[in-house]
């Protein structure tokens, strides 16, 4: 099984920005965790931050040729702005999850709606990083079943 988990703008700087929301681990922690993760399911992995619209779309467009069976995707900001990201998910058709690491519903009103969402089976948020574990391990379960 072969994952695509993308992570937007600002994420890169996590560990440095306001640790009292996001935490003090840095994204490079992260990309680590993750691999750790999908080792242990066996799953392939691709992780990928940008911190522009243009290319997590890219991204989402090359995933459907190169025949990844699902997205893990934190769009950061673009959840809550992007009718882009939402158009590229629904294009390619895989299952996707969205992952916050903040609790969403308990910051401002302009977080309460995600456009983005609105093409995932899932979200998982306020989770930390454990949400991105939570999202690859629903995706593996789904990959799992359907191949049974
Ligand atoms: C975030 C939440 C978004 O509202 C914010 O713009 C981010 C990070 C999160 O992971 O909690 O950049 O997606």
């Amino acid at each position: 099984m072969k994952l695509l988990i993308l992570n937007g703008p600002n994420l890169n700087m996590l560990g440095i920005r306001e640790p009292d929301i996001y935490g003090r681990k840095t994204y490079h922690e992260l990309e680590e965790y993750l691999y750790t993760c999908a080792a242990e399911l066996g799953i392939e992995l691709e992780q990928f931050q940008s911190n522009s619209e243009g290319a997590l779309v890219d991204k989402i467009q090359q995933a459907f040729f190169h025949h990844y069976d699902g997205i893990v995707i934190n769009p950061a900001a673009y959840t809550h702005t992007s009718v882009a990201i939402l158009d590229a998910l629904k294009a390619v058709t895989l299952p996707s999850v969205e992952v916050h690491i903040s609790n969403l519903s308990e910051r401002e009103s302009f977080r309460q709606f995600s456009y983005t969402a609105l093409a995932c089976e899932k979200t998982f948020a306020g989770y930390g990083f454990e949400g991105y574990r939570m999202a690859m391990r629903y995706l593996f379960e789904k990959y799992r079943d359907k191949q049974s």
